[in-house]
């Protein structure tokens, strides 16, 4: 709920703003926030895993269980796509791939950094759509499944999540990998004291609901609810799978942005740091200590 003590330090002309915004967020669904928002940041989501060697952190540990659980090749459902940084590459590879996304915008750039690359000979189609409906897909379609950098997150409701891993699971051929990477609720505290230290008053809120809606509970991110690593788990583990792994995706470098972009001008103590990252990223007490955090599924036979 909406803190009005917190609020009581504002200057009135920003309190009278923060209300409008809110009575605004309440007259929204959650959905049109997500779309609104994704449909501005298509450039920055391609550039969010590259961005600097912190944030190439994400990529790298999530490219090495992809590697490690994908077939040598087959076709892979990219759900939740964005700009398509993960299918463009594995395109390239040679895998065929389809990228599904719910906002136009990302699927448009994603066909340009295709045709520049190449890539788009192995993409073969790029779709409008949500993760809560693959009904265009029949059961055991895709030989992998990924759904990365938290397309889950922005279903709000428990039922809507189900349905979402339901479909993902379904179109997924038996014995199919299926990757699925969140944001964290504990790994977003930490972000709260990091980069939003002045949005405190919402981290009860945070924390004990899960859900964030913009407007409502502070600025600075789309409409979302942040994940448990147990409840993620407990998600697929409803559905036909085995849970394989899980991993924190910034592993011990979450949160320390500084000092992992520094740590990179050494090549040599950067090799030793990712190597210790590869190798505790799946320990139990890292895994929901990160921004993201990695899902391994596979489907049962
Ligand atoms: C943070 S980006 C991640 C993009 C990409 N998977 C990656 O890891 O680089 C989240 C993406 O999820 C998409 N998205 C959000 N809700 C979705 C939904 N219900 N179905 C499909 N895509 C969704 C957004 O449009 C956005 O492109």
């Amino acid at each position: 709920m909406y803190d009005r003590r917190a609020q009581a330090g504002l200057p009135k002309s920003l309190y009278r703003r923060q209300v409008a915004k809110m009575a605004k967020a309440n007259r929204r669904e959650p959905e049109e926030f997500v779309k609104e928002w994704y449909s501005k940041k298509a450039k920055g989501e391609w550039l969010r895993l590259q961005k600097d060697p912190y944030h190439q952190i994400e990529h790298l540990v999530t490219t090495h269980f992809l590697k490690k659980y994908l077939p040598n090749r087959g076709l892979v459902l990219d759900a939740g796509g964005g700009p398509g940084r993960y299918a463009i590459g594995f395109a390239k590879a040679g895998y065929n791939v389809v990228l599904l996304d719910l906002v136009p915008e990302m699927l448009k750039l994603a066909q340009r950094k295709a045709k520049r690359t190449g890539a788009n000979r192995n993409i073969k189609q790029f779709l409008q759509g949500s993760i809560e409906d693959l009904s265009r897909f029949q059961d055991g379609t895709f030989d992998a499944v990924m759904c990365l950098g938290g397309p889950l997150n922005h279903l709000l409701s428990q039922l809507q999540r189900e349905t979402a891993a339901k479909e993902l699971v379904r179109v997924a051929k038996k014995k199919a990998p299926i990757f699925v990477s969140v944001i964290s609720r504990l790994g977003l505290l930490e972000t709260i004291l990091t980069v939003f230290p002045h949005e405190m008053c919402y981290v009860k809120h945070h924390w004990e609901v899960g859900d964030y809606i913009p407007g409502l509970q502070g600025e600075g991110f789309t409409a979302a609810h942040w994940f448990l690593p147990e409840e993620l788990r407990g998600l697929f583990e409803k559905q036909n799978v085995e849970v394989l792994e899980m991993a924190g995706l910034e592993g011990l470098s979450s949160h320390h942005v500084k000092e992992t972009n520094k740590l990179y001008k050494d090549q040599e103590r950067w090799r030793m740091w990712i190597e210790i990252i590869l190798g505790t990223c799946t320990h139990p007490s890292v895994i929901g200590n990160t921004e993201h955090f990695l899902l391994v599924a596979r489907k049962r036979g």
